[in-house]
């Protein structure tokens, strides 16, 4: 697919009125940057130039109101100004989570921190890690690198101020009040590329299957005797599955939902105690029971409610990775769904236990599952943007194998 082409990628439904707050985050920032499509192929991770000597980037754009249309598009830079730095993108991860990113680009405000300055087009954030190629700030010099919260594009500009622990922070104006935990870059002194991919794949799920966990702990699982995890193939999924199975104490049953594909490789992870398709919820036991979902699949949350009714305690939407298949507004039996608000946990935890706690809690925890990481999960390497079209069509259109982990390299 030509760069500055539309893309339609295989199997995706429309996303329109999945959300109604779009009107609230319509793109009115025009940056300084000249679109350009060009059809020229970038072979090496170096930028392109044209006939007049001027650098290009390629950055890929989401179709905001139908997200499995996308297209790659080379831009001119912007010149750097005073306290600013340009980042180059060196690999990141793509996984469903990124698919709901833009899903929920409006109803949760991702749109919000890439901005395009093009009407209707989006930039994906993804997690990854750069490095630094110019500076014009103390607080980051050439060659710093730096892991955190990126758009899928060869670069990015930030306004980088260290801060008293340590990370990075951008502090551009039209991030100022997006939520800091995705403002926040951790410098990264000795890495391998490996260490990098699985950095960039687990740890912004993980420390949300961890905290999901704590959460649980923290009220008691709302009393119930089990906790019914759905997608549980999603590395989110199993992270929580296997936090909660590491404490032998634990009185909860584990129960882990998924599709008929991905019910064995469940299984075999080998940290629920039941695992159970999406067509077999009339048999989950009707006890006491909390619902965590990272699907979001509205018929399989209202036949779920449906048959738990008064059992279901608690029920508690953290996702969307059926997002073609979800309900933003959805009358159902029983409890209310709650949104999970891992920020809301990471301030409570630091009121609990003191500064800093929490955070190394969340590292030693996904670092421990990545240790075992071998067992589960297959990272596959692609090399350029361009070959990440097709690894997002897989995503969005649910056919991605879970056991894969796919890193983007540049
Ligand atoms: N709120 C938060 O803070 C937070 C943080 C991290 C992740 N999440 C959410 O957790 C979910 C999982 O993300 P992940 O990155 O861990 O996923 P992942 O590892 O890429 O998992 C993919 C799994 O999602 C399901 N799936 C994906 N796309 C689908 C589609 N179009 N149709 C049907 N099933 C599909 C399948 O699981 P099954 O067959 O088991 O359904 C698939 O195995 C996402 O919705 C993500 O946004 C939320």
């Amino acid at each position: 697919m030509p760069p500055g082409h539309l893309c339609q990628v295989q199997g995706g439904h429309l996303a329109k009125a999945l959300f109604s707050l779009e009107s609230n985050f319509a793109p009115q920032i025009r940056d300084e940057m000249t679109l350009r499509a060009s059809c020229r192929r970038r072979n090496s991770g170096q930028p392109l130039e044209d006939n007049k000597g001027e650098r290009h980037m390629q950055r890929l754009l989401v179709d905001q109101q139908v997200i499995t249309n996308i297209q790659m598009q080379d831009i001119a830079p912007v010149p750097l100004a005073k306290g600013q730095v340009r980042l180059r993108l060196d690999s990141f991860a793509l996984t469903a989570n990124n698919v709901t990113y833009a899903a929920s680009g409006f109803a949760i405000g991702y749109w919000k921190f890439f901005p395009t300055g093009i009407m209707g087009q989006g930039q994906l954030p993804v997690w990854g890690t750069g490095e630094v190629i110019e500076s014009q700030s103390d607080d980051a010099p050439i060659g710093t690198r730096l892991y955190g919260f990126y758009p899928a594009a060869e670069t990015l500009v930030v306004t980088p101020r260290t801060t008293r622990s340590g990370t990075v922070e951008d502090r551009a104006a039209h991030r100022a009040d997006l939520p800091a935990v995705y403002n926040r870059y951790i410098p990264i002194t000795h890495s391998t590329p490996a260490q990098d991919h699985l950095r960039a794949l687990l740890q912004p799920l993980l420390a949300t299957s961890w905290l999901l966990a704590d959460w649980l702990r923290d009220n008691a699982c709302f009393g119930a005797r089990q906790i019914i995890i759905g997608s549980a193939s999603s590395k989110t999924g199993l992270g929580l599955c296997k936090f909660l199975a590491e404490d032998d104490a634990r009185e909860v049953k584990i129960i882990g939902l998924t599709s008929e594909t991905n019910k064995g490789f469940v299984e075999q992870f080998g940290a629920c105690d039941a695992v159970l398709t999406y067509d077999e919820i009339s048999n989950i036991s009707q006890t006491p029971s909390v619902y965590v979902d990272m699907a979001g699949n509205s018929a399989v949350k209202h036949a779920l409610h449906g048959h738990l009714a008064a059992e279901l305690k608690h029920s508690a939407a953290v996702g969307i990775s059926h997002w073609d298949k979800f309900a933003p507004k959805q009358d159902l039996p029983g409890v209310k769904p709650q949104f999970f608000f891992a920020p809301a946990q990471i301030a409570k935890r630091r009121t609990d236990w003191g500064p800093g706690v929490v955070e190394r809690e969340i590292t030693q925890a996904w670092q421990r599952l990545g240790e075992t990481a071998g067992d589960w999960l297959d990272v596959t390497v692609h090399e350029g943007l361009e070959a990440m079209q097709d690894v997002y069509a897989s995503l969005a259109s649910g056919q991605a194998n879970p056991r894969q982990g796919h890193i983007i390299t540049l």
